[in-house]
């Protein structure tokens, strides 16, 4: 397995170009599933999670080319099974549910699995795909799923925001016979980013970005050509990036809307952020002001942007207490961050974190994908060499990371196959 050494203590300087999002890219591209015609997606991003994706519907039958960052989805589903050696790999693969069951009345989905950061059921997807007429059966660890006269609009109403619930409800909605009304649902851009796509598509969706979306079932989806929004949880990573080296990085296509929870945040710390017409400047020097932090559904902060503020709290002036309510167990880079010699203390799903002046290199792994990168970002800003090991993680997610961070001064080059 592959690992990064890392050489920290440069502030780091300059321009980094935000990549396309990934959890913006994969439910559209399970959307490809639900159209008669072709969907171009535009700006997705090179990484393992894409690529899975790209497998994925090639192995429901679907012609999927991929020409630099734009990928073609057309043809037509041969095959309804998603099976466990692909869906274990990403769990985002659930969101082929409710596309195949739109448009062919029928899917078989592996259950995911156990996950790293939490149990993680599907139980609201399946509970969305009831709502809207279906009839699921648990059976041989997969979710069969059946509605041989076409899904039938609904109302759902989810007890908890999900956003791939949300997206799977969103995508079988469009092609159900009626009106659906879908109550409490996520608002992360990605899903105003599905539902714009899916409108481009000839699909009539309202109030997504709001709590409610209203959907009039259409019969068929067709061509349309749509990008995918800029990755916000990668902005938010290099954001921080800034603030730990005492940096002053560029985020070119950064989105201040996406973002405004960490980037106040961020603000607290003492860092300067500047948003410009084409992206977001943050400047910081000195140790960050320790701030308290609670990860939300958007529009609050992002669970997917906790570890990597955990690091930046590590060297903060003062303690801080780090609230995670979306996942459960999701700090399993606490302990990779003591061994930098960082002072956490966990308590259920509270962190009180005490600022050191620095941290202590040292080899350390992780075991998912922002436990990864927060392990980066604390090498970043340690004197002396670390390694972190088992990166793969990191290629799910972050494309071209040493790239983009050694062309602004980072000290860091992969070593390959190392055993991590
Ligand atoms: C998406 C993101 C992920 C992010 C998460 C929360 C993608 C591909 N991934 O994941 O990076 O961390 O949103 O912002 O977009 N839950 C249930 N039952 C369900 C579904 C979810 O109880 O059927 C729970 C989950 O265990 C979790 C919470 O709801 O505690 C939120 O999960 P959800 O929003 O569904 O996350 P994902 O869509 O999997």
């Amino acid at each position: 397995m592959d690992s990064l050494k890392i050489e920290g203590g440069v502030p780091l300087k300059g321009r980094i170009t935000v990549s396309g999002a990934k959890n913006a890219a994969l439910p559209l591209m399970a959307a490809g599933l639900a159209t008669s015609g072709t969907l171009q997606l535009e700006n997705v991003p090179r990484l393992v999670d894409t690529q899975s994706m790209e497998v994925l519907l090639a192995n429901h039958g679907m012609e999927v080319s991929r020409d630099g960052l734009n990928v073609s989805i057309g043809g037509a589903v041969t095959n309804i099974d998603a099976p466990y050696e692909l869906v274990r790999k990403m769990r985002a693969s659930v969101l082929v549910l409710g596309p195949l069951l739109a448009r062919y009345g029928a899917a078989r989905v592996s259950l995911p699995g156990g996950c790293a950061i939490g149990t993680r059921p599907v139980d609201l997807h399946i509970r969305a795909m009831q709502a809207l007429g279906a009839v699921v059966e648990l059976a041989d660890g997969y979710i069969q799923a059946r509605a041989p006269g076409g899904l039938k609009g609904g109302r759902v109403v989810f007890p908890n925001v999900s956003v791939g619930a949300t997206e799977n409800a969103m995508i079988a909605a469009s092609l159900a016979k009626g009106t659906s009304e879908l109550v409490n649902v996520a608002r992360e851009p990605e899903i105003s980013d599905l539902a714009e796509c899916l409108n481009a598509m000839g699909a009539r969706i309202t109030g997504h970005g709001s709590d409610t979306i209203m959907i009039e079932g259409v019969d068929e989806l067709g061509d349309a050509t749509h990008r995918v929004i800029p990755d916000r949880i990668e902005a938010g990573t290099w954001a921080i990036a800034a603030a730990i080296t005492g940096g002053d990085l560029f985020l070119e296509h950064a989105r201040r809307r996406h973002l405004d929870a960490l980037l106040d945040v961020i603000v607290s710390t003492g860092a300067t952020v500047d948003v410009r017409e084409d992206g977001i400047q943050v400047t910081a020097s000195g140790r960050p002001r320790a701030v308290d932090i609670t990860t939300d559904p958007f529009p609050g902060f992002p669970t997917d942007l906790q570890a990597q503020f955990m690091a930046l709290m590590c060297v903060a002036e003062g303690s801080s207490r780090i609230s995670e309510t979306v996942f459960e167990n999701r700090f399993m880079h606490v302990p990779e961050l003591a061994r930098m010699g960082a002072d956490i203390q966990v308590d259920g799903g509270v962190a009180l974190v005490r600022g050191q002046k620095s941290l202590t290199p040292a080899p350390v792994m992780a075991t998912d994908l922002r436990a990864s990168v927060s392990l980066v970002l604390a090498a970043l800003a340690t004197e002396g060499v670390s390694e972190v090991s088992r990166i793969y993680h990191l290629d799910r997610g972050y494309s071209d990371l040493e790239d983009k961070l050694g062309s602004c001064g980072a000290r860091l080059h992969r070593i390959n196959g190392k055993d991590g």
